[in-house]
């Protein structure tokens, strides 16, 4: 699997020969201003919730890649809205499988409302059961206990993509927490620097990982890494 990092919360994993993009959020974040966002390839596009952090770019690439977008209920209403026909709607507990590999949504503790202030649902995580390794994606959420029902359910972790800027979600420390509960000891990290609310001392937070026997991975915007 590849995973190339978009800036906040914005990622792409390349599995099965397929492009999953996740919470697009480029054009208005300063620190990707040296992402072509035209150059992105997607066959899919998730959705963890309805805030302006996490789908800001969604139409634009939807429209012009003609990915399918999965997200809950209602953010697929309204993406309909907004000219999004290819979606895929999903709720809490459902299950998936695409041509890459099997998909569950998963609960998230947070909110979501959508830019335009409807209604954005519950917010959500992933989880995804490929032949090439299976990850989690939480989304923006807090610790939480139902996070130690996904290696029942779901199996091994190859790696888990977690928030760790705090303030908003998770901090690093209930992150390491929340590692053990997924029993995934190597952590990618996002949703941290792009606001003052969030910076955070990457140093210190990898360091904090190792001490509890974790890897914290934290890449450049616009790098790509081999997992
Ligand atoms: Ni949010
Ligand atoms: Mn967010």
């Amino acid at each position: 699997m590849k995973y190339t990092y978009y800036g906040h919360a914005c990622f792409g994993i390349e599995v099965a020969g397929k492009h999953l993009l996740f919470d697009p959020f480029i054009r208005e974040n300063e620190l990707a201003k040296d992402i072509q966002i035209e150059d992105i390839q997607a066959d899919y596009i998730f959705l963890s919730h309805g805030h302006f952090d996490h789908v800001a770019d969604v139409v634009e690439i939807a429209k012009r890649t003609q990915a399918t977008v999965v997200a809950n209920f209602e953010i697929y209403t309204w993406l309909g809205k907004q000219g999004v026909d290819n979606a895929h709607p999903m709720n809490h507990g459902g299950s998936w499988r695409f041509d890459f590999g099997k998909v569950k949504m998963v609960n998230a503790i947070h909110s979501s409302e959508l830019p335009d202030g409807s209604y954005g649902g519950n917010p959500a995580g992933f989880v995804f059961t490929t032949e090439e390794g299976n990850f989690y994606y939480a989304g923006d959420t807090a610790l939480h206990m139902d996070m130690k029902l996904i290696p029942m359910t779901s199996g091994n972790l190859h790696f888990a993509i977690l928030p760790i800027g705090d303030n908003f979600t998770m901090g690093i420390a209930d992150a390491i927490i929340a590692a053990d509960f997924v029993k995934c000891d190597r952590v990618i990290g996002v949703h941290y620097d792009t606001f003052g609310f969030i910076k955070i001392d990457q140093d210190k937070a990898k360091v904090l990982f190792a001490q509890h026997g974790k890897e914290l991975i934290l890449t450049d915007i616009g790098q790509t890494i081999e997992l």
